[in-house]
């Protein structure tokens, strides 16, 4: 009787793993590819390479937001954080 039920117990602790396993594996291949633009290391960009990134951040919409210069296309994907998808080319400092 109570061996049945560790049995069980450990069918379902095995199922589940199974799931979150697979779902983190599908959450990463999922994930956005590396082919993504890294930032551009030009007059515009260059002063964002030895920054945190949450601080570059702040200045991005200056020029990349609704209604400027550079604004992002229409499809561009979920916008909150710029330099997780938008890599720099220099080594990164610690964030802060
Ligand atoms: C001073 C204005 C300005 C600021 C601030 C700025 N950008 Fe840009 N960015 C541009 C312009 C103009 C272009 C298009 C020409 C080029 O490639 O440099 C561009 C191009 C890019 C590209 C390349 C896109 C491609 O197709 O290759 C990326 C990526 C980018 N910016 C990301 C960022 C991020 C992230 C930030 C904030 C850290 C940022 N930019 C801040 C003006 C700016
Ligand atoms: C979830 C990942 C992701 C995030 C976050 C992100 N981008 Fe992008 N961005 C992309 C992809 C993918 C493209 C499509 C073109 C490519 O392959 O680079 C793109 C394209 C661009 C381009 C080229 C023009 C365009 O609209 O297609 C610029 C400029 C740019 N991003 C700037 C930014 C800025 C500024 C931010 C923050 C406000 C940002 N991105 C946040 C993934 C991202």
């Amino acid at each position: 009787m109570t061996e049945k039920k560790s049995t069980k117990k450990i069918i379902a602790y095995n199922i589940l793993f199974v799931v979150i396993t697979g779902s983190l594996f599908l959450f990463l291949w999922n994930a956005p590819p590396e082919t993504t633009a890294f930032l551009p290391l030009d007059e515009n960009h260059e002063r964002f390479m030895p920054m945190g990134k949450k601080e570059a951040e702040k200045f991005c919409n200056d020029c990349h937001g609704d209604g400027e210069d550079a604004e992002l296309s229409a499809d561009h994907p979920d916008k909150y954080r710029c330099l997780f998808c938008h890599k720099r080319v220099v080594p990164e400092k610690p964030e802060e």
